[in-house]
């Protein structure tokens, strides 16, 4: 069942169909709903059944943590302890929004949503499906959810890429409409007064060096993905092989499988000539130089291609550039089965 909802406004009748995810959540049920970064899979973080459900459907290895979801800043030292100054300052500067911050975790969290961690991710989304849903969960009550894709697929940004793969799996799809954002939130952690990035996200990091008055360090050792044995760090990947390429290189490399009568879809933030690339079975797609925009775009273009019966998906490497660094993150990730 998908519900589709107005995210600007909510009416009577779009809030009556959060009002019924809401109920859906209480009874153990499994719901994606819209954030402004992607869509998520939602469960009640309390009810451990649900929360392994999520982890079923996603074909998710459980000591991969979920993301604990709330609809106030007040809600944050229930569900997390010891909370550093930086956390605070962060939360009360970039929340709602997307960056989650990795505390320490209070005895609420159940051990499954944590992976038995003794720390928990907690983000309060900006969407206003995402916060009218939570705020009729009902008090003490927060939605556990990771990205609504299976397992190191895609991250969804429309309802549509939801059901493409998880309809009949799970209750309810509300759809508010395309996310803002596109891309996944920051994930920032705190030791020992240090500020470090485990994932870039929504925010860029010189938002919060500026906030905090002092650097974030990459730990790269401590990037969420690292965090499961044996994982590989291809991720976020379409089913097509992606692969990335400078300029010259990556018209050389159509043009090269285009002789080949394969077909490929080439993917540049640059101008190109299109007579550099003339062949008919190479279909040629331009996105924005402006890094947000083209985080926006970048993932229901790759749903669309992925779709699309095309042999390759070329695309061109993004500048090294700090506000390009969750865009490079992703690319790297999604190619990385197939250098
Ligand atoms: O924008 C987002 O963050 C979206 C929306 C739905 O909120 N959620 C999302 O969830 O991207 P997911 O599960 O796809 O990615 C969450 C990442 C995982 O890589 C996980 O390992 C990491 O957050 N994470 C969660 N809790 C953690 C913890 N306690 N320590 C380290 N990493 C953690
Ligand atoms: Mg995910």
């Amino acid at each position: 069942m998908v519900m589709v909802l107005d995210k600007e406004k909510l009416d009577q009748k779009q809030l009556e169909k959060v009002a019924a995810a809401a109920r859906l959540l209480k009874e153990g049920g499994i719901v994606a709903f819209p954030t402004e970064t992607v869509y998520g899979l939602g469960v009640d973080a309390t009810n451990t059944d649900a929360v392994r459900k999520v982890y079923e459907i996603k074909q998710r290895p459980t000591d991969h943590p979920l993301i604990v979801h709330i609809g106030h800043i007040t809600q944050l030292d229930y569900w997390a302890q010891e909370i550093p100054e930086a956390a605070w300052l962060l939360a009360r500067h970039f929340w709602p929004g997307p960056l989650t911050l990795i505390l320490r975790r209070s005895p609420h969290i159940p051990d499954c949503v944590t992976g038995g961690q003794d720390t928990v991710g907690i983000r309060l989304p900006a969407h206003p499906v995402a916060l009218k849903l939570l705020n009729m969960i009902g008090p003490n009550k927060a939605i556990a959810a990771p990205s609504a894709n299976l397992y190191g697929r895609i991250s969804p940004t429309t309802a549509a890429h939801v059901s493409a793969t998880l309809n009949n799996k799970i209750d309810m799809i509300l759809d508010g409409g395309s996310c803002k954002v596109g891309l996944e939130s920051t994930i920032i952690s705190f030791e020992h007064g240090t500020v470090f990035l485990l994932r870039p996200g929504g925010i860029p990091v010189s938002a919060i060096e500026l906030v905090l008055n002092k650097p974030v360090i990459s730990h790269k050792s401590k990037a969420p993905v690292t965090r499961v044995p044996g994982a590989l760090p291809s991720h976020y990947a379409p089913t097509t092989p992606l692969q990335l390429f400078h300029l010259p290189e990556l018209i050389q490399t159509a043009n090269k499988l285009a002789a080949q009568n394969l077909h490929t879809v080439v993917i540049t933030w640059s101008e190109i000539n299109s007579s550099q690339l003339s062949a008919p079975n190479i279909q040629h797609v331009r996105m924005s130089r402006d890094p947000v925009h083209y985080g926006q775009h970048l993932y229901a273009l790759l749903h669309r291609y992925d779709q699309a019966p095309y042999n390759y998906i070329l695309m061109e490497t993004p500048p090294e550039l700090p506000a390009w660094l969750a865009i490079s993150d992703r690319l790297q990730r999604a190619s990385y089965a197939h250098l």
